[in-house]
């Protein structure tokens, strides 16, 4: 039988800093609390502030995840990001070496709001094929560092934060063990989610830099209608493959994109309303950090329990998408 990736424990870390939609509106021509609660669901986001980075809410996620599973070591550490603490060289490697875990293989998944279930898919490929026996996988995302806060449209929505479970190989018919997986991507509309400077495709030198090119930009409207075929898409085939119905999830966890995609999804595929996780009004769309945040504070709440099977799913640039299902596991608490 091969080996699967089972998940014994899960953490999360928010920077203390909330900031409300009428602190935020306040600063945005035209914004304003109920436009950003009546289209996205969202009421505050977590934002860093200047001098913490990404590492550092990874680190804060790490320790929890690591303490809930009982763990002081691992063989590999996943930073799954976006917002990396610089272009070069990786994040991954500063994180193992925070938490104490120098020496270890550390990566960094770019998969941008889908770069966890990247990382689970990854973690779970290094212990089935005995490269490692424990995998740390955190999201971890500072949005707050690529957002230009005078673009209504994206500034209302991103948050900051980051959360990380720890896998150890098993069986895969135990709880916590993940998969059956589906990824998948298309590069044509790498353009509607996008950083345009600070790569090879538009060097430093050679050319003015319009400032705004370093800023995080969406194309909204088109983005949202992507988001919610590739995962009601994605999900269907992750059901399918694990030989579950939709009627079996207790759970349907999404990427907390935004709340109206939310409800679309769970029509789509037939999902109660009240079997969909939402805590996208408390910390926003967190991006890579948004399931592994979603899950924990679930579980933290009592509403995800032992037992409950769970649908996990996620969209992102790229475009990327990627789903997967668990029966969650007793995990302990950090
Ligand atoms: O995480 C990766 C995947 N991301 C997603 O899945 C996000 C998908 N997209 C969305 O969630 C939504 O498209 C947004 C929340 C980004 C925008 O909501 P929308 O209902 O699609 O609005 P829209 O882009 O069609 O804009 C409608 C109007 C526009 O004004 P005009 O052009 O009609 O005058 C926007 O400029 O709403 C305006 N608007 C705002 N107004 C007040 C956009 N943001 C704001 C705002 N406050 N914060």
């Amino acid at each position: 039988m091969s080996r699967a990736a089972v998940l014994t424990g899960i953490g999360s870390c928010l920077p203390p800093r909330a900031v409300s939609n009428a602190e935020l509106a306040a600063a945005v021509e035209g914004s304003s609390d109920e436009w950003i609660r009546s289209r996205t669901g969202i009421a505050r986001r977590h934002f860093a502030d200047p001098g913490t980075a990404t590492s550092d809410l990874a680190v804060g996620a790490g320790q929890r995840a690591l303490k809930s599973a009982g763990e002081s070591s691992v063989d590999a550490v996943l930073v799954a990001t976006a917002t990396p603490d610089r272009p070069c060289p990786a994040t991954a490697p500063l994180v193992a070496s925070k938490l104490g875990l120098g020496g270890t293989a550390a990566y960094d998944v770019a998969a941008v709001c889908t770069g966890f279930v990247y990382g689970l898919a990854t973690a779970a490929g290094l212990i089935a094929t005995g490269t490692a026996d424990r995998v740390l996988v955190i999201g971890a995302d500072t949005y707050s560092s690529i957002l230009d806060m005078t673009d209504r449209s994206t500034s209302a929505i991103f948050g900051d934060g980051a959360g990380a479970v720890v896998l150890r190989a098993g069986e895969p018919d135990e709880p916590g063990a993940l998969g059956p997986f589906d990824l998948g991507s298309d590069g044509e509309g790498c353009d509607l989610i996008t950083v345009r400077a600070g790569g090879s495709a538009q060097r430093l030198s050679g050319r003015d830099p319009d400032p705004k090119d370093h800023y995080f930009s969406m194309a909204g409207k088109e983005v949202f209608w992507h988001a919610v075929q590739r995962m009601a898409e994605s999900s269907r085939t992750a059901l399918g493959r694990a030989g579950w119905q939709h009627t079996d999830v207790d759970w349907f966890i999404a990427h907390q994109a935004n709340e109206r995609i939310l409800h679309r999804l769970s029509d789509e595929l037939g999902i109660a309303p009240e079997r969909a996780y939402s805590n996208i009004a408390e910390v926003g769309n967190t991006a890579a950090a948004s399931l592994p945040l979603a899950l924990d504070h679930a579980s933290a709440s009592g509403a995800l329990r032992p037992g409950h099977r769970v649908l996990l799913t996620a969209f992102g640039g790229g475009f990327t998408w990627g789903s997967t299902v668990l029966t969650w596991p007793e995990t302990g608490r950090a």
